[in-house]
Order: C-alpha cells, then sequence, then structure tokens
C-alpha cells in the first residue's frame, strides 16, 4: 500500500500531472471518472495568491469527488512561500506539493520552479518552511537537475526527506532538456533503490500507453506513475492501464459515444464553473484532443471554435456523434505536443 502520510493510495497509484491551462477542475473531473488516483492542481504562483490575484484564487478551487487532491504551488521567496502554504492549507486540501521543475523562463529565471535546482541550501530552506507551515503533507515534484552536468537529484532527494517531505514525484529530464528527447528513468530507478529513501517516489515522463506503465513499473521500481500529456484529451488512460496491470488485456479503445460524453462533461463543467464566455472560450484547446484521428474532424472542429453559444456547441457535439456513430477510431492516448511548462 503506498502511502502519502496518511493518504493511502493503493498498491500503485497513477496520478494526473499538474498542467498549467489543463489540469483544471473540469479536466480533472473527466481524468477521475476514468480512473486517475491522485490530483493536483494547476501550479500555482505564491507571488500571485499573496497578492489575492483572481486566476490563482481560483486554481484553488477544489471539490469533494477530487479527493485525494493536492495543491501545487511555486514561488522564489521562502516567507511567500511559507505565507501562501497557510492560504493553501485553508482550503482543506489533502496534500501541498512544491514545484521545483518548471523550466520556463518567466518562472526558472526568477528562482522559481527548476531554478531551485541549482541552489540546494535554498530549496531545502524553502521546504523546511513550507513543511513547517502546514498539518498537510507536503510532496515535491521536480526533474532531474538543471542539465547534464549538474544531475543532483540524489542529493535533492536526500535532503528534502530530510526535511519532512512526504513523497517525491521526479520527471525524468533537466531543466534544460525542457521537453526534448525521452525521458530517461534511470536515475528515477537508482532514488527508489536508495536505503536511506523512505517515502514513495513517482517516476513522470513520457508514459503515454498500457504497455509502456507496465514496462517502467517493472523495469525502474517505482511506487506509482504520474502521467500528463497522454490524458490530455484522453482521459481512458488510467482505467486501461489498471485493467492491463491487472489482465494483461487491453481494454477497447472508447467508443465515439463515450468521447462525445466526455468531451460534453468538460464543456459543461467548464462553463458552470469558470463562466459562460471563458468556459468556451478556454475549451476551445481541448476539441481536437478529443477527436484526434477522426476524418474530416476540421469541418465540426471550425464551428466548434467559432461558436459562443452553449446550445449550439453542444448540438455540434451531437452532429459529431450522428456523423460518427460507430465509427473505431483507433487512436489511443498520444502525447499531445505542449511546449508546457512544468
Ligand atoms: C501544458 C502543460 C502544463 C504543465 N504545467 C505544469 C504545472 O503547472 N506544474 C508542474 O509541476 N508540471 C507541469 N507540467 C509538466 C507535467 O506535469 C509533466 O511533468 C510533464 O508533462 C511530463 O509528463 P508527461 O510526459 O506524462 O506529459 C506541464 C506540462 C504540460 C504539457
Amino acid at each position: 500500500m503506498v502511502k502519502i502520510g496518511n493518504i493511502e493510495l493503493g498498491e500503485f497509484p497513477l496520478l494526473l500531472a499538474p498542467m498549467e491551462d489543463v489540469s483544471d477542475p473540469p479536466f480533472r473531473q473527466v481524468c477521475k471518472e476514468n480512473g486517475a488516483d491522485m490530483m493536483y492542481t494547476e501550479f500555482i504562483s505564491s507571488e500571485g495568491l499573496i497578492r489575492d490575484a483572481y486566476k490563482s484564487k481560483q486554481k484553488l478551487d477544489i471539490f469533494p469527488y477530487e479527493r485525494p487532491i493536492g495543491v501545487q504551488l511555486f514561488g522564489s521567496d521562502v516567507d511567500t512561500m511559507a505565507e501562501c502554504t497557510k492560504i493553501a492549507t485553508a482550503v482543506n486540501p489533502d496534500l501541498i506539493d512544491i514545484n521545483y521543475g518548471c523550466p520556463v523562463k518567466k518562472v526558472a529565471c526568477k528562482g522559481a520552479g527548476a531554478a531551485l535546482l541549482q541552489d540546494i541550501p535554498m530549496m531545502v530552506k524553502m521546504t523546511a518552511a513550507v513543511v513547517n507551515a502546514t498539518e498537510l503533507p507536503v510532496t515535491v515534484k521536480t526533474r532531474l537537475g538543471w542539465n547534464d552536468e549538474t544531475k543532483n537529484i540524489e542529493e535533492v532527494a536526500e535532503r528534502l526527506q530530510d526535511v519532512g517531505i512526504k513523497a517525491l514525484t521526479i520527471h525524468g529530464r533537466t531543466r534544460a532538456q525542457m521537453y526534448k528527447g525521452e525521458a530517461d528513468w534511470r536515475l528515477i530507478a537508482k532514488i527508489k533503490e536508495n536505503p536511506r529513501i523512505n517515502i514513495p517516489i513517482f517516476g513522470n515522463g513520457d508514459i503515454d500507453s498500457p504497455e509502456k506503465a507496465l514496462e517502467y513499473r517493472n523495469r525502474y521500481g517505482i511506487d506509482g506513475i504520474m502521467i500528463g500529456r497522454a490524458a490530455i484529451g484522453y482521459p481512458w488512460i488510467f482505467n486501461e492501464i489498471k485493467h492491463y496491470f491487472a489482465t494483461g488485456e487491453n481494454l477497447a479503445a472508447p467508443s465515439m459515444k463515450q468521447r462525445v460524453d466526455a468531451c460534453r462533461q468538460h464543456l459543461k463543467f467548464s462553463i458552470e464553473w469558470k463562466n459562460e464566455r471563458l468556459g468556451i472560450l478556454e475549451m476551445r484547446r481541448h476539441y481536437s484532443n478529443y477527436f484526434k484521428g477522426l476524418p474530416h474532424f476540421k469541418e465540426h472542429r471550425m464551428k466548434l471554435v467559432q461558436s459562443l453559444e452553449p446550445e449550439e456547441l453542444f448540438s455540434i457535439l451531437d452532429d459529431v456523434l450522428v456523423e460518427f456513430d460507430g465509427y473505431f477510431l483507433e487512436t489511443k492516448a498520444k502525447k499531445v505536443d505542449y511546449a508546457g511548462v512544468d
């Protein structure tokens, strides 16, 4: 049984990765219904939160059916991070996660996210401050190191465990790699093999099929897997992996009705949660992911991204189902080519 503090996560949990502009409550709902064992909010700027910025505050919205759920924070200032940990704790999530992995300039060049991989004493200080600011378990998500020459995840894992983190997720790339090349899980396995390490270690990077999930589970000995891009437009990946682990068989790909239903549900909740206009606008980036590989879907997509009327949108989705009902879309999960922010 994998445990983070008192949170029981089963034998081999599958986690939905935090993804900015993606893993909001509507997306999390469809992932939860399709087998995600634990989820995180998008990363939340501690500077934004402390200023009461609307966008950062809104990211704190969590719903009871999402549990267990973690709030992910990032920042460059220790006191601000501690203060925000208190704000985040007040919304009563199951845990607080710190982002030490974000490689993008607007974060890493301001001393936050992956930048902390260049300053382990500062990372340790910040982590200790967050741990001390909350009763909740604190976890960390990070990368192998800053670049090829400084892969310091082994030291990071030991020192963060020493100051009280309760789990560590490692994306098998360096900051310098951004999203290029293949994620390398060998160092992740090494952390897991370290007899000093007793917290759960979750592997992350490039898992996009049940077969790969099983292969990596067996080869790298991790406690669970975090999945990001492969779940975008394909929330079924979680249950597919679980089924494959349990039976060695592949579940059938979702029917067209299941795809349309998931997309409808996602749209409906986006409208309810964000407001009509924003919910509709932000949903536009998701349509092609749900229907990737459908012949001539472009025509429907054009209509979907032009309308601002909920009823019209639902009716276009009905048309998609009428036109493609029974069509067997062979595409399984596929990593969406996002220049993600990590
Ligand atoms: C669009 C997008 C947004 C992301 N935002 C975050 C984030 O807010 N916090 C974080 O820790 N990682 C973020 N990431 C990184 C993912 O959590 C994950 O580490 C990365 O995508 C590798 O996993 P994957 O190969 O399963 O996608 C983001 C990735 C993408 C693609």
